[in-house]
């Protein structure tokens, strides 16, 4: 992901998500240097992405994204596993990441990988009432 990629992927965001990133926010995520992919297809479009921080051996994925009209295809699957190749490049021993309880689709990809549930972030995530609670998955590279 480049700068001059931030307006598509802000156009996928909005349509993603009912209380979408910022374009300030994406571009902090480049700024900060984290690993920030898009999957572009054979025009150029972006059709997904995925950003992911690092450090002290750990890994945090921070978004993942497919356009609306393309899920169910494998790009989700193929780029969480393309983070993960990125990760274990960068000798991360372990991956997390925070999903809404509510979103099955996210949360079966990420058992189907191996990501573990480690616990809640209670009334983590803004929602249409109140707030919503967030789980923690953690996936293991080394062991
Ligand atoms: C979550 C998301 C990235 C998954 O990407 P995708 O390209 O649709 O997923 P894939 O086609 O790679 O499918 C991977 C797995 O997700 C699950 N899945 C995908 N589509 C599904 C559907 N319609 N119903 C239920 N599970 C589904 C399945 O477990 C699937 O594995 P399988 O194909 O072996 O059954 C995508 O739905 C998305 O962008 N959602 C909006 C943003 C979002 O919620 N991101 C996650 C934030 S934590």
């Amino acid at each position: 992901m480049t700068p001059a990629d931030l307006n598509e992927v802000y156009i996928l965001e909005q349509a993603a998500y009912p209380h979408p990133w910022t374009l300030g926010i994406f571009s902090d995520c480049l700024k900060m240097a984290y690993l920030a992919r898009v999957l572009e297809n054979e025009n150029k479009g972006i059709d997904a992405y995925g950003i992911m921080s690092s450090g002290g051996g750990e890994a945090h994925i921070l978004n993942l994204c497919v356009k609306a009209e393309l899920r169910s295809q494998g790009l989700g699957r193929y780029l969480l596993l393309s983070l993960l190749a990125d990760a274990k490049k960068l000798d991360v021993d372990t991956v997390l990441l925070e999903v809404r309880q509510s979103n099955h689709v996210a949360i079966s990809l990420y058992e189907s990988i191996g990501f573990n549930e480690l616990g809640t972030r209670y009334g983590y995530y803004p929602a249409k009432k109140g707030r919503e609670d967030a789980i923690i998955f953690a996936r293991h590279l080394k062991y």
